[in-house]
């Protein structure tokens, strides 16, 4: 067997630490790194379904893009139970706290089109019920890969297990709007191994999932980000000096902190259409400092890899906190050193008057970045809030060096189009 070093010529890379040092200068409500309020009067995208994580539609670099002019999203999906008796508090009234924390077990894969890259009409399933192997079908990446609309769906399918999969399929337009065909055969591509990425029976509460397909800009061959976490029996990690890194006086005690070990994993296509997959260490890894790096994602600028994932306050750490949000890397290589932008990794958090507002968020390469709306406080003291399960207005953000800025903000479910590609 050949080595990874051997067939492709790179030095097998350590991973970047995001360290306990890093996370202590998060600072939450800093204005130029905090979501603008979100609104507890905001609409909701369709009053059927509870939607979270939004996947657009886009090319192998990166761009968002749209087909014939129709822009395209995919997101987890679930139905909202307003008169089923099981979500049906004491009083007869709709438990839709309960329904919307209930979705993950039910998660499937939608899409939805627009001509304006907002107002987001309803498309329906992406793949017909009994197709996908496993109950959820959880987060992942549409990829256009020609103009013959063909499209590779990754995404992860879970429980049983987390494998990593893909399914094809097309997209066709007529001046109506869009249908999806195909997505009909799902490919399972990788799974945990246990020697780099940790497996379900190393730790229950393993992540693994939400791949990220790209093409590197650099080398020009094809990777893949995703979720993980680091390999070992769940309490075996250590929190070391690398992992605690340059803390005061004071800050030495890493507390349980070595149950927390997320990592932002990379594998390699062995072949050109992404059926064959080699994983490599993780790019960055969080042991003592955050247990989930989810839905890792790539904007490449300047010549620079700006490495984000999205993460929450309570996956956070013995000794370190920080919003809900999203948080991010820079590297002058894929392959790092990566180092946390704005000094701890903060980019774009929740304000801790509404600490639920959004989640899930997705940078696309124009610096626009998109998110749902988890649940808005309608009360001064926070106990009474209102679930979304519908697209959050969308952020602008500028990318400059190691720093990034919140400098605007757009409609709910602003995603318009990088590039538009007719299909033949
Ligand atoms: C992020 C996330 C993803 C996962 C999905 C499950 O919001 O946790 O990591 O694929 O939601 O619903």
């Amino acid at each position: 067997m050949k080595t990874t070093t051997e067939k492709f010529g790179a030095a097998p890379h350590q991973p970047s630490l995001w360290t306990r040092a890093d996370a202590l200068k998060v600072r939450a409500d800093d204005p130029t790194t905090t979501q603008p309020l979100v609104s507890a009067d905001f609409p909701v995208l369709n009053n059927d379904v509870f939607i979270w994580d939004t996947m657009p539609l886009r090319d192998l670099d990166g761009n968002v893009t749209s087909v014939d002019g129709w822009s395209v999203i995919f997101t987890l999906t679930a139905d909202r139970h307003p008169n089923d008796p099981q979500y049906l508090d004491e009083d007869g009234n709709y438990d839709i706290l309960r329904d919307w924390n209930d979705r993950h077990g039910r998660a499937k894969m939608y899409y939805w089109f627009s001509r304006t890259g907002k107002n987001w009409e309803f498309g329906g399933r992406v793949m017909a019920e009994g197709v996908s192997p496993t109950a959820r079908e959880w987060a992942g990446t549409p990829i256009l890969l020609n103009d013959r609309g063909e499209v590779d769906l990754y995404y992860t399918a879970v429980t049983p297990g987390a494998t990593i999969v893909k399914v094809r399929g097309r997209v066709v337009t007529t001046e109506h709007g869009v249908s999806m065909v195909g997505f009909e055969k799902v490919k399972p591509l990788f799974e945990a191994d246990g020697k780099m990425y940790q497996t379900e029976a190393q730790n229950a509460f393993w992540g693994f999932r939400d791949p990220w397909p790209f093409r590197d800009p650099k080398d020009g061959k094809l990777y893949m980000l995703f979720e993980g976490n680091v390999a070992g029996e769940r309490g075996s990690h250590k929190v070391g000096e690398a992992e605690i890194g340059d803390v005061p006086p004071g800050y030495e005690d890493v507390g349980n902190s070595r149950f927390q070990t997320a990592c932002v994993g990379i594998a390699v296509a062995r072949d050109a259409d992404g059926d064959d997959w080699e994983m490599l260490p993780p790019l960055l890894t969080a042991v003592g400092v955050n247990d989930q790096t989810e839905r890792p994602h790539f904007v490449f600028q300047d010549g620079k890899y700006y490495l984000f994932t999205i993460s929450h306050t309570f996956t956070y750490a013995d000794g370190v906190t920080g919003p809900d949000g999203v948080y991010g890397f820079v590297a002058d290589s894929l392959f790092g050193p990566y180092v946390p932008l704005n000094g701890s990794g903060l980019v774009l958090g929740n304000p801790s008057s509404q600490p639920f507002q959004t989640y899930s968020h997705y940078v696309m390469p124009n610096g626009l970045v998109t998110s749902f709306i988890d649940s808005v406080p309608t009360d001064e003291t926070g106990t009474q809030i209102r679930v979304g399960g519908t697209e959050a207005p969308t952020v602008g953000m500028k990318i400059k060096g190691l720093q990034t800025f919140v400098v605007a903000e757009y409609d709910y479910g602003y995603i318009p189009p990088m590039l538009d590609v007719t299909l033949k």
